[in-house]
């Protein structure tokens, strides 16, 4: 079966290319799953957000830092199955930090979120949290997709190392900068470290370069905007085989328009 991770969409702009994408791609994959954290305006989601990603054709979102960066976050996570924010967020917070979700050749898909915590926010260890997650998702399927969030290569190649054998794949998101080392592990996990970003390409990070350059020289407090113009749609497509829950193939996408 095959899989299409899409790295995180920035706002209009990566909406937008997500959807002339998958107009014509969509059912090449059994599963499409996107990181959703910038979808709103660059920071967070909301409900008409999440709605049109799953009108685009998206079947499962993960989160990330911006989870909760609008308003909306809390509902679409606890109003929706379909979504998840990483399992290492506090216990209190909404929603989940997996799924189980019928893929369109009728397997079932596990799917967990997590967080880094190098160069980032405080959370609880992704590495201790993941392996009890596996251990539950296991009851029910053996294909288990991870995304990792986060900032730094070492703690994502350490994870992928870590979930190697354990999970079909492992890639990573949040850098926004695609990275060029889609292989399978020894194991036969596929991996990813980051499957970079589905927005304006002459931004930074899907944001207003002369903006955030600005912000650079002056350090003044600024509002970013999202930039417009050309985009692309950055992630991967990981090739399942079924029977051994193992990555057969891994296939780096750059699509632009
Ligand atoms: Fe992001
Ligand atoms: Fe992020």
């Amino acid at each position: 079966m095959k899989i299409l991770c899409i790295g995180d969409i920035v706002a209009r702009p990566g909406r937008d290319i997500v959807f002339s994408y998958l107009d014509s791609h969509r059912y090449d994959y059994d599963l499409i799953i996107a990181n959703g954290e910038n979808a709103a305006h660059g920071r967070g989601i909301t409900m008409p957000v999440y709605e049109e990603l799953k009108r685009a054709g998206i079947d499962a979102v993960t989160m990330g830092n911006h989870t909760w960066g609008c308003g909306d976050g809390a509902k679409v996570l606890e109003y929706n199955d379909d979504i998840i924010r990483p399992l290492n967020f506090d216990k209190g917070c909404p929603g989940e930090g997996s799924m189980v979700i019928k893929a369109r050749n009728g397997v079932n898909v596990g799917i967990i979120n997590l967080i880094g915590r190098v160069y980032m926010q405080p959370a609880d260890s992704p590495f201790t949290m993941v392996e009890a997650e596996i251990e539950k998702l296991k009851k029910k399927t053996d294909i288990i997709i991870v995304d990792f969030h986060a900032e730094a290569t070492s703690e994502k190649i350490a994870m992928g190392f870590f979930l190697d054998s354990k999970v079909s794949a492992v890639f990573g998101t949040h850098t926004h900068v695609q990275t060029a080392d889609e292989r399978i592990l020894p194991g036969g996990t596929g991996y990813m470290t980051d499957l970079g970003m589905t927005g304006v390409i002459d931004s930074v990070l899907g944001m207003d370069k002369d903006i955030i350059v600005k912000k650079f020289l002056d350090n003044m407090p600024s509002k970013f905007e999202v930039a417009q113009g050309k985009s692309r749609l950055c992630g991967c497509v990981f090739e399942i085989d079924e029977k051994t829950a193992k990555t057969v193939s891994v296939e780096r996408i750059c699509y632009t328009e």
